[in-house]
């Protein structure tokens, strides 16, 4: 087949068993971490060194489990760019030994709060098609992690729902948690989604607004309190510190010296993600899912509009808009939505929907909840107005070519047949909707700032040769890659959708996979194994570079179900085979892979 023809061909792998402990990609192809956590930033950063993680040393080096990546070349010549990657949480039972932690507690909570967070790293390779290498001290290289200052705006900015002893006038936040999925918008900023800050919290017994987002008294598993009283919610200077995270975060990566903002227009719950389009009548449109079984699918319309080339007016676009959320009708008769996933009579799971506005500029729309209110407890508004309870709404990303918007929903395991409908139909006995599914929504005349869509499912995830359920828009199920727990999406070029997927072997047996996806003509459904991630890791933020050859992801939590010296991975560093090579640290390390062409063809 040609070399480096821009067309990213390639075969479909066959699905890898869940215990390999290797990065499985297509023959031709031939892959390399970029960067790992614990690699130097900058000049003056320490080396990795596992009996030597302080905060310091952290907040000067790459973070733990990446999550969203985007990879962004600065010109047409193509050898330097920078990337921005998520690092969403810590697995502390394989970053440390159980004696550093006995003998260092402090040092292992300042580690794991500077582990989270994000990274820009600058990135230069010799020319286009190469592989990249990150620039130790580049221009724009910088952590951000859950101590770094942020403002607060939007409508919510001031708020007594936001205040604390440190902050009394509510509006600079410490840190971002959890950062999961995100977007890089058109004026060249990077949206980042906090998405489960409920873990890092003790909670107050009987508070409804706690409770509704999950946060629960009692210690938690990382015990921050302990050093950060701020993590404590019955501490009366800190009541309101977990109602500063859920936000969506804003971060101009051409400034390393910019203060990051948390945007309270977008509202607060477990923002997967929020992914940017502009409107034909020039709003920013951003689109969020709430990442918990039963949660909403939301939208942002902004009241401003883009200008070309403006990025101070381009920047103050999310501070200010409509904050929808979706109400999905199905449109065919009741009776033949069971659970069972059989196709209906009219031929398609689809039907029509409302996005139904919370907020309107700084004005409430919602009855008995202040702006505020709806803002903060944004998940307790949208109960009252008849939201669609949703499979857990990973990533929602509008396709740059189409404009359709695609929704990853991962999985339901509460899902039953006492509450399907026809947007989540799968409710199998024993499972839910075990292996998740994906809809296709278009705005009504294409106008994203509509308050009326279609929408349809392009596929009901699964193994085809063990689920009864799996269906992908007619396709036929025995030439397709098995797929479960679509989690992030991505487009290449020609507007095909890639997922991958975080959850995999826990449903299917086989390891995490990134899978291309056909939207268009009579392959679409076609489900396309690209890649495999080693044992225990998810496959997270894909970028595809399609007229480079090249695909980028972030290896989020390899080894995760191992324990410190029984480790389940040693990615990325074994040999070949498994193993260590040569005498590098006996640990995973969660990383950023890219894969590209091997053009001297000896992979
Ligand atoms: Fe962090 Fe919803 O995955
Ligand atoms: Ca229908
Ligand atoms: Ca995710
Ligand atoms: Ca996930």
């Amino acid at each position: 087949r040609p070399q480096g023809d821009g067309t990213l061909t390639f075969q479909a792998i066959d699905p890898v068993p869940r215990v390999v402990d290797d990065m499985t990609v297509p023959r031709g192809y031939d892959w390399t971490p970029i960067i790992r956590w614990g690699d130097p930033l900058f000049e003056d950063s320490p080396e990795f060194d596992l009996e030597n993680q302080t905060r310091e040393s952290q907040e000067k080096q790459f973070g733990y489990n990446s999550d969203y990546l985007n990879v962004i070349v600065d010109d047409e010549e193509g050898t330097t760019g920078y990337l921005v990657n998520n690092h969403e949480y810590t697995n502390e039972n394989i970053m440390f030994s159980p004696e550093y932690i006995a003998s260092n507690p402090e040092d292992v909570v300042g580690t794991a709060i500077a582990a989270h967070g994000l990274s820009i790293v600058d990135l230069e390779r010799t020319g286009a098609g190469e592989p990249w290498s990150y620039v130790v001290g580049g221009r724009r290289n910088r952590r951000i992690t859950g101590f770094t200052p942020f403002a607060v705006d939007g409508p919510a900015a001031g708020s007594d729902l936001l205040k604390t002893v440190e902050d009394p006038e509510g509006m600079t936040v410490l840190g971002t948690l959890n950062n999961c999925a995100g977007g890089t918008t058109p004026w060249g900023t990077v949206l980042s989604g906090e998405e489960n800050f409920d873990q890092y919290f003790v909670g107050t017994a009987g508070v409804e607004e706690q409770e509704r987002v999950g946060i629960s008294p009692g210690p938690t598993s990382r015990r921050w309190d302990l050093v950060h009283p701020r993590f404590n919610l019955n501490n009366e200077d800190y009541e309101n510190e977990a109602n500063r995270f859920g936000w969506i975060v804003e971060i101009d990566p051409d400034d390393p010296t910019s203060t990051p903002v948390k945007h309270t227009a977008l509202g607060r719950f477990k923002h997967e993600a929020g992914t940017v389009h502009i409107a034909r009548t020039g709003h920013a449109v951003v689109y969020s899912g709430d990442d918990q079984t039963d949660e909403y699918i939301y939208k942002f319309v902004s009241r401003r509009v883009y200008r070309e080339g403006d990025k101070a007016n381009n920047m103050k676009l999310l501070s200010e808009g409509t904050l929808y959320v979706a109400r999905f009708e199905g449109n065919s008769p009741a009776g033949e939505i069971d659970g069972s996933g059989d196709v209906p009579s009219d031929g398609a799971f689809d039907g029509a929907g409302t996005w139904v506005p919370l907020v309107r500029n700084n004005r409430s729309l919602v009855p008995g909840f202040t702006v505020e209110e709806v803002l903060v407890n944004t998940r307790l508004a949208a109960d009252t107005v008849g939201a669609t309870k949703m499979d857990r709404p990973e990533d929602v990303e509008p396709s740059p070519t189409s404009g359709k918007i695609y929704v990853a929903l991962t999985n339901n395991s509460k899902r039953s047949p006492d509450y399907v409908d026809e947007a989540n139909p799968v409710a199998v006995p024993d499972g839910g909707n075990r292996d998740g599914h994906v809809i296709e929504i278009t705005e009504q005349r294409d106008d994203h700032t509509s308050t009326r869509f279609n929408w349809s499912i392009l596929l009901l995830a699964g193994d085809p040769s063990t689920s009864e359920t799996a269906y992908f828009s007619g396709f036929p199920k025995d030439q397709v890659s098995p797929i479960s727990c679509p989690d992030n999406l991505a487009f290449d070029s020609k507007g095909t959708l890639w997922i991958s997927t975080d959850g995999q072997p826990g449903k299917i047996g086989y390891s995490d996979a990134l899978h291309k996806v056909t939207l268009e003509g009579e392959d679409r459904g076609r489900v396309e194994q690209f890649l495999a991630v080693p044992a225990d890791a998810e496959t997270s933020g894909p970028v595809i570079h399609d007229l480079d050859d090249s695909v980028f992801v972030a290896v989020q939590h390899p080894g995760e179900g191992g324990e410190w010296g029984a480790h389940t991975s040693y990615f990325p560093d074994f040999a070949p085979g498994g193993g260590l090579k040569g005498d590098l640290v006996a640990v995973p390390r969660p990383a950023v892979v890219q894969v590209y062409l091997d053009v001297l063809g000896d992979s």
